[in-house]
């Protein structure tokens, strides 16, 4: 069994980035992992903007990066690029923070015209923190999640395969990953 940090970047209370995390997290403890779920908007925003490394909300966000064998970073796509709140937290966090995890990266957005923004803005930063592995990851459209008056999500069934394709290379990496961690002792 894995530890897995599901992160979301999201400032919205009503996020649909969030929900949708909080869905594949379900998935992913169905697979045997333990989920520990981080919504960024619930940090102190004056540690957060004032780069207060030593907050103790920064010290344990950080502790749970440590702890984690597999982070799962979703982001809402802003100005083409994830939200100034992920990046605020993911600057306060060690230079190699996810070193020896594995990395799945998800993105929801307004636009197809920002569908490689996980590529071309996202994995950039996550690599630089020294992952073992980013899995691929997937751009969700936000029209795509609809969430009932109950609470229920749903996802479009061509987005909803395809998330679950993801979720579920994710998990067989962390797998192989933690296999090859207890082989070598
Ligand atoms: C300030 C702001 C900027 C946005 N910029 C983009 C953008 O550049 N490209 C895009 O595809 N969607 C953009 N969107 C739409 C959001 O990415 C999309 O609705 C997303 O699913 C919101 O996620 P959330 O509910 O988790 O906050 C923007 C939304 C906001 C509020």
């Amino acid at each position: 069994m894995a530890t897995v940090l599901s992160v979301s970047g999201s400032p919205s209370a009503t996020s649909r980035t969030a929900r949708l995390l909080r869905h594949l997290d379900e998935r992913l403890i169905a697979q045997g992992h333990e989920v520990i779920a981080l919504d960024v908007r619930t940090l102190p925003a004056e540690a957060l903007l004032g780069a207060d490394f030593a907050h103790p909300a920064i010290v344990r966000a950080a502790a749970l990066f440590e702890q984690a064998d597999g982070v799962v970073v979703g982001t809402p796509v802003y100005k083409a690029a994830y939200s100034g709140l992920l990046k605020s937290l993911l600057d306060l966090l060690p230079q190699y923070a996810l070193a020896g995890k594995t990395v799945l990266p998800l993105a929801t957005g307004g636009t197809t015209a920002h569908v490689l923004a996980i590529d071309y803005a996202l994995r950039p930063v996550l690599a630089s923190m020294g992952p073992a592995h980013i899995t691929p990851g997937w751009f969700t459209l936000d029209r795509d999640i609809t969430v009932g008056e109950d609470g229920t999500l749903t996802v479009a069934p061509g987005s909803a395969e395809a998330l679950a394709q993801v979720t579920d290379q994710f998990s067989a990496a962390l797998g192989e990953r933690t296999t090859l961690l207890a082989a070598a002792g």
